[in-house]
């Protein structure tokens, strides 16, 4: 099939074309995000290929739709970026790929609880100016917190294995209790006694309108002093204006995020000699006990791979049936 791929960096051409000789599909690799002014560039391309950041929005998809593009694959779990009861509309198939490596995105979450519970961060930089001081490097350990896991599908679960082993409590809420992680967890029915409880609470639900800004003003009143807020699931989550004035208040005593609500005109680019105008964002860059990343959870070798192998094969049966095992419907815009 021929294939436009959007937002493509250096490690998505290395992984989708060793993956390619598999599949054998004719692949164009474009560096611009789709967007409505963009879409233009996929006519004549039966398959799409997106990921988070693109906006795949109904302008976008109509003329999709008008340039013969009959599948839009994302190489992502998350599908908030499309629109798609528009893609139902114009007859387009979209698929994503629902697992790669849940263990990425769970090993990321322990590595920014340890970094900015054990001050590493801080550390890394005072030593390379030869300043070996430890005052203000204080930690606390992971065996004496509560930690409130939000979301227990496939990350959610792999973040609890993981942590079980520090020790920790843990409580978890969602409607889904999930077997796999049953022994190690204590699933609390009502969220607010897990906001009560957590010292540390990690986001793993994907972003729905019903999830949008689960962290606000309203509820922020209602965590624990001091509690630390781990968001590696989908930025907006988070009210982050509000979660500013929580950690300037000391409510919230640390933040760690590898999703930003307002990513899209600032991840996955160099913007090193640029002035940054968001001011939210600039503010939270300037907190100690702040850490942001810059959407790169899931990036190892192992998922770039299955997220390689399960996008082409996502082509490669809708080329062959006219159907994809990984296809969403409109109906997901609401549940995922
Ligand atoms: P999943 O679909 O396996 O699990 C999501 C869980 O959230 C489900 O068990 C569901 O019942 C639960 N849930 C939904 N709404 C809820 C609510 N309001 N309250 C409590 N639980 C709720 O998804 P998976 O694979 O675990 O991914 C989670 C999210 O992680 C994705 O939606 C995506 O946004 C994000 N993600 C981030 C990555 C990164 O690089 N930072 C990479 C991959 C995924």
């Amino acid at each position: 099939m021929k294939i436009a791929i959007f937002a493509s960096k250096g490690y998505d051409r290395e992984s989708l074309s060793a993956a390619n000789i598999q599949y054998g599909h004719e692949l164009m690799f474009y560096e611009p995000r789709l967007t409505k002014n963009t879409a233009a560039l996929a006519n004549g391309y039966e398959g799409v290929c997106v990921f988070v950041n693109d906006e795949v929005c109904r302008d976008a998809i109509c003329q999709l739709a008008e340039g013969g593009t009959k599948i839009i694959c994302t190489r992502s779990a998350g599908f908030n970026q499309i629109d798609l009861e528009a893609a139902e509309a114009c007859g387009i198939v979209v698929a994503r790929v629902p697992a790669y490596s849940p263990n990425a995105v769970s090993e990321f979450t322990v590595g920014l609880i340890l970094t900015l519970g054990r001050k590493i961060h801080r550390a890394f930089n005072r030593v390379r100016e030869n300043n070996f001081e430890l005052d203000g490097l204080q930690g606390f350990e992971i065996r004496d917190k509560t930690i409130g896991v939000i979301g227990t599908g496939r990350i959610g679960a792999a973040v609890v294995k993981n942590l079980s082993g520090f020790g920790p409590r843990l409580l978890a809420f969602d409607s889904y209790h999930n077997p796999e992680i049953k022994h190690l967890v204590e699933y609390v029915a009502d969220i607010n006694v897990l906001a009560r409880e957590a010292d540390i609470i990690t986001l793993h639900i994907p972003l729905t309108p019903e999830t949008f800004h689960i962290i606000n003003a309203e509820t922020i009143p209602f965590l624990k002093d001091g509690v630390f807020i781990v968001n590696t699931s989908r930025g907006a989550l988070l009210d982050t204006a509000a979660v500013v004035e929580g950690l300037k208040s000391g409510k919230i005593g640390f933040l760690a995020m590898d999703v930003y609500e307002e990513e899209g005109d600032l991840f996955f680019q160099d913007l090193s000699s640029k002035v940054i105008r968001d001011d939210v964002f600039s503010r939270l860059l300037t907190l100690p006990n702040v850490l942001v990343t810059g959407h790169q959870a899931f990036l190892t070798d192992r998922a770039l791979d299955g997220i390689a192998h399960t996008t082409l094969a996502n082509f490669a049966e809708f080329e062959s049936s006219g159907q994809c095992t990984n296809a969403l419907t409109a109906k997901d815009t609401r549940g995922n």
